[in-house]
């Protein structure tokens, strides 16, 4: 029978170790949330690191028989790989460069050995896994060697690829080391995915003036195979967050925030802990809302969830205790008796008390510097049965070229962002209702199922005119 393998670098699953015992909980982010309603369909498996560094092969053995019985495949880390594969050339090197923020990129040689070995490594574990009739499909920047090591081990294997972050300018690509090993990384996959066509137009770019193959409609020639290129803007599985806001544990959360807050309208933020999510910016931005207009004192608070990550990396590190501090001086500064202006959680949330927040908010801030897609933008409008509520989304994020219908701005534009919280927030309902409308349609029709068709429909047709050329 021919079924997907899934390969990412973070399985939909995170093991945590906690005094002797192992816990298995979901892992955040777009992919992991994204992908985790579909991977369990016919028969399909997931190979991925679960986040854990094991002790022992008995250890290893027990996380593999728990992952099995949830269709995955661990990749187990080394302390080493963790350090130079995944904090250092995944989220060191490509993460910042990617993000266009390569004042914080390091270019490390033992980062980028270290990066070849695990891609390596993963591509055994999918070979020992993969019939001849399966389709392989990789995903994300971790992974961009994968594509062609596996096609090498495997000339006629079907192979997708996509990418869920930004594909920057090929003035950011140029400045990497490993720029043209990068590529033709990728350009072993018989059909590459991204988020928008402005991603795939810089990638187009960049195979163009790096690696010399022209292309035409999405097509490259790399000499010996022809590879499709295609944009997939990423969807959610909008039933499961339309149910969950509607379920009764969320309405029962909400309940309780509501009491805590009393009338207190809220402003929602929900990111992991990141510099190109910009978080600080928004902090500044709220300050000034309520510097510019005292009457939201006391009437509007920020509820800020930031889920920790990639903490052992120094500058996400900074980043953090850049928010602690900002959030302190905010507070401090214009705390009443009874109203705290920013209530700020540096944790992660089970679902059911996200999709309380999504209720409870009548306004969402999503604004980062740079976003692949940003999904949190796609569950808010999926959790408002009542239609009611704004959203507020960077122009640079992925799901702003889908999402016209929110108040679009530019997030170093404080002054623009303060203003928008401020119509957002006197905006009449006729005008809400017509927004959320028109952007869960949107929604609601190109949800994750239908991506993941429209991209493996595309990769079904792309081997078929390789085997009509051959
Ligand atoms: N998320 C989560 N638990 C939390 C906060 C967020 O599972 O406590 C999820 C959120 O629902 C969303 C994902 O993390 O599906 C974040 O994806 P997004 O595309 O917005 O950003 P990314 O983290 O992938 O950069
Ligand atoms: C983004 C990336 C994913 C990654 C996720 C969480 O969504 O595109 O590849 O899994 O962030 O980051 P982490 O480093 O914890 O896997």
């Amino acid at each position: 029978m021919s079924r997907t393998i899934i390969v990412s670098n973070r399985l939909p699953t995170k093991i945590l170790r906690t005094d002797n015992s192992l816990t298995f909980q979901p892992s955040e982010g777009g992919l992991a949330t994204g992908l985790g309603s579909i991977y369990q369909a016919d028969g399909n498996v997931w190979v991925g690191w679960p986040g854990l560094f094991v002790e022992d092969a008995a250890e290893e053995e027990y996380v593999c028989e728990q992952l099995r019985q949830d269709s995955m495949v661990p990749v187990f880390l080394t302390e080493a790989e963790i350090r130079d594969f995944y904090e250092g050339f995944s989220n060191s090197t490509l993460w910042p460069t990617f993000h266009y923020f390569t004042q914080y990129a390091t270019y490390e040689q033992a980062h980028w050995e270290a990066y070849v070995a695990v891609n390596e490594k993963f591509c055994r574990a999918v070979l020992e896994l993969a019939g001849p009739e399966d389709t392989i499909w990789v995903h994300d920047y971790q992974l961009l060697l994968l594509p062609a090591m596996l096609r090498q081990a495997r000339p006629e294997a079907t192979i997708g690829f996509f990418l869920h972050i930004p594909f920057p300018s090929y003035e950011l690509i140029r400045v990497l080391p490993w720029r043209k090993e990068l590529l033709q990384g990728m350009l072993g996959a018989d059909l590459l995915g991204f988020h928008t066509f402005g991603y795939m137009r810089h990638f187009l770019s960049a195979v163009s003036q790096l690696l010399g193959f022209s292309s035409q409609n999405g097509q490259i020639e790399t000499g010996s195979r022809t590879v499709l290129v295609d944009a997939f803007p990423m969807g959610i599985d909008y039933e499961r967050y339309e149910q969950a806001a509607a379920s009764e544990a969320a309405i029962r959360h909400e309940a309780t925030y509501r009491e805590a807050l009393r009338e207190v309208r809220v402003i929602l933020s929900i990111d992991r802990l990141d510099y190109s999510k910009g978080i600080a910016q928004r902090l500044r931005a709220f300050e000034l809302l309520i510097q510019r207009y005292p009457e939201w004192r006391e009437q509007v608070s920020l509820i800020m969830v930031v889920v920790p990550s990639r903490d052992q990396v120094a500058q996400y590190a900074s980043l953090k205790e850049e928010i602690d501090e900002l959030v302190g001086r905010i507070n401090a500064q214009y705390r009443t008796i009874s109203w705290t202006p920013i209530h700020y959680f540096y944790r992660s949330f089970p679902l059911e008390e996200l999709a309380s927040l999504y209720r409870l908010a009548e306004v969402a801030l999503v604004t980062p510097m740079r976003d692949g897609m940003n999904l949190v933008a796609k569950e808010f409008v999926a959790s408002k049965a009542n239609q009611k509520g704004v959203l507020i989304l960077s122009e640079r994020a992925g799901a702003a070229r889908e999402l016209s219908d929110a108040l679009i701005i530019n997030p170093t534009n404080t002054g623009e962002l303060a203003e928008a919280m401020h119509d957002a927030l006197v905006m009449p309902e006729e005008d809400q209702i017509q927004r959320m409308g028109a952007m869960q349609a949107l929604v609601r029709q190109y949800n994750v199922f239908a991506w993941t068709k429209l991209f493996m429909d595309r990769l079904a047709y792309s081997k078929m005119k390789q085997h009509t050329l051959d």
